[in-house]
């Protein structure tokens, strides 16, 4: 075993037994999705490099530091896609999605993302995200709706601890007289600050706010607040958005800091976090804000946008933290027991029946002795067990045992099926 090959680093098998609470959990998102009137796209895993350098932002960490870039065999320079936003708008404009009469076009995703991250607790190299995007329209009411959608999916799986968070980015205005106000702020003492926060200073002094390093310096505490040099547009947008997020009674805590940490946002930035005791150091479970201007960075027409992402990872571990148990069901239908080689034989058939009137079935290919074919059908949870003997073949019967209560009847083998349809009914 000394040369086996192990699995990469932040990246994680989901074994049986968990895969079905991700399917359960991705059900729920589509279901909501349909709900609330968002449509699956599914993208590509690979996208152009340059698709995130414009689209994510040049200066982000995701784009410095964080993304598996790679030349295929043409000399093309492809990059495993770290997030979902980009290549959603990259896709909109190049199905010319703007000129769809049903707007805004509402789209929703799930699929593995790739961040080259230092591993720990909720911090994966490969997650999932499930993520929507509404194109079209700056209506304040679509960003509520985004938000409810969100902490829906949260709550009806049973999350309670549960923080919503939520800030104005601002229009341009808003933003480059924020921009300058922070330079002021900063510049004086900028040598005490490391040295990503010294890069930051000259091309997006607000990530500065974001830094997990300078976190305790004084000057993070006296900084200027966005919230301060919001134009009145702006500062009346976000009304709108907190006044729809009360009308839905969802509670919510402005943060001034709160700034995200990729290019493409304005207006309204928001995060969900979980407040339950014992959850690791990352509390964010989900983030999201409008992207006004992206579209024409990709190349398409002025177009509004908003949207969030979550990851599966992170949200099955604050499930994990409150102790809340998703309902999967792990039973089948009915599980056949046979005694002897010709009553071994017959159940091939049989259960091939069940399985085509469209019941989950199994039986024992171990040549297990009696008892251990019974202590399977326990294993699998099985609803009903089958009896086949070598009697019972001669007899043409089946005894077929219930074992929510230990009742067992007698069936005609050649009308089983229509009987155990009749029973499961
Ligand atoms: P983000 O904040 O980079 O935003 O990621 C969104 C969510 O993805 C996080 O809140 C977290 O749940 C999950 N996530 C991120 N990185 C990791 C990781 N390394 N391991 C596990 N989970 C992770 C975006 O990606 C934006 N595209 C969201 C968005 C959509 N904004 C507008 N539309």
């Amino acid at each position: 075993m000394s040369n086996q090959i192990k699995i990469p680093r932040g990246t994680q098998d989901i074994l049986p037994g968990d895969s079905e609470k991700w399917q359960l959990i991705e059900t729920k998102a589509r279901e909501l999705c349909e709900r609330y009137q968002y449509r699956e796209i599914r993208t590509p895993i690979f996208e152009h490099t340059d698709l995130f350098q414009r689209g994510v932002g040049d200066t982000t960490d995701i784009v410095q530091k964080e993304m598996y870039t790679f030349t295929d065999r043409g000399g093309r320079s492809l990059t495993l896609r770290p997030e979902g936003t980009a290549a959603a708008v990259r896709s909109f404009v190049e199905h010319k999605m703007f000129g769809n009469p049903n707007q805004p076009v509402k789209l929703y995703y799930i699929g593995p993302m790739f961040r080259y991250e230092r591993p720990q607790a909720g911090r994966f190299r490969q997650f999932v995200q499930f993520g929507v995007e509404a194109m079209g329209s700056a209506d304040p009411a679509i960003d509520a709706e985004v938000i409810s959608l969100a902490l829906r999916l949260y709550q009806e799986l049973g999350l309670k601890k549960l923080k919503l968070v939520i800030n104005s980015l601002g229009d341009k205005i808003s933003r480059t007289a924020h921009r300058e106000a922070l330079v002021t702020h900063f510049s004086p003492r900028i040598g005490e600050f490391c040295t990503d926060c010294q890069n930051r200073l000259e091309k997006n002094p607000m990530r500065i706010l974001d830094c997990k390093a300078d976190r305790d310096h004084e000057l993070m505490r006296s900084a200027p607040s966005i919230i301060d040099y919001l134009t009145d547009d702006s500062r009346n947008y976000f009304n709108k958005v907190t006044t729809f997020l009360t009308d839905m009674e969802i509670e919510f805590e402005v943060d001034a800091n709160l700034v995200r940490g990729l290019d493409y946002y304005n207006h309204t930035a928001f995060e969900i976090m979980s407040n339950a005791e014992g959850f690791g150091a990352i509390t964010t479970l989900c983030g999201g804000g409008r992207y006004n201007g992206l579209v024409e960075e990709i190349g398409g027409p002025e177009t509004p946008g908003i949207g969030f992402a979550l990851s599966v990872e992170r949200l099955i571990a604050a499930l994990e933290a409150e102790g809340a148990e998703l309902p999967v069901k792990e039973e089948i239908d009915c599980y056949l027991v046979s005694l002897g080689d010709e009553a071994k034989d017959y159940t091939v058939g049989l259960l091939h029946q069940l399985r085509m009137a469209g019941f989950s079935a199994e039986r024992d290919y171990l040549d297990r002795k009696i008892k251990a074919q019974f202590k399977a059908a326990d294993r699998v949870n099985a609803k009903y067990v089958a009896v086949l003997g070598e009697n019972e073949l001669k007899e043409k019967k089946i005894n077929l045992k219930s074992m929510a209560d230990g009742v067992q009847i007698e069936v005609p083998l050649e009308s089983f099926i229509e009987k155990f349809k009749e029973i499961c009914r």
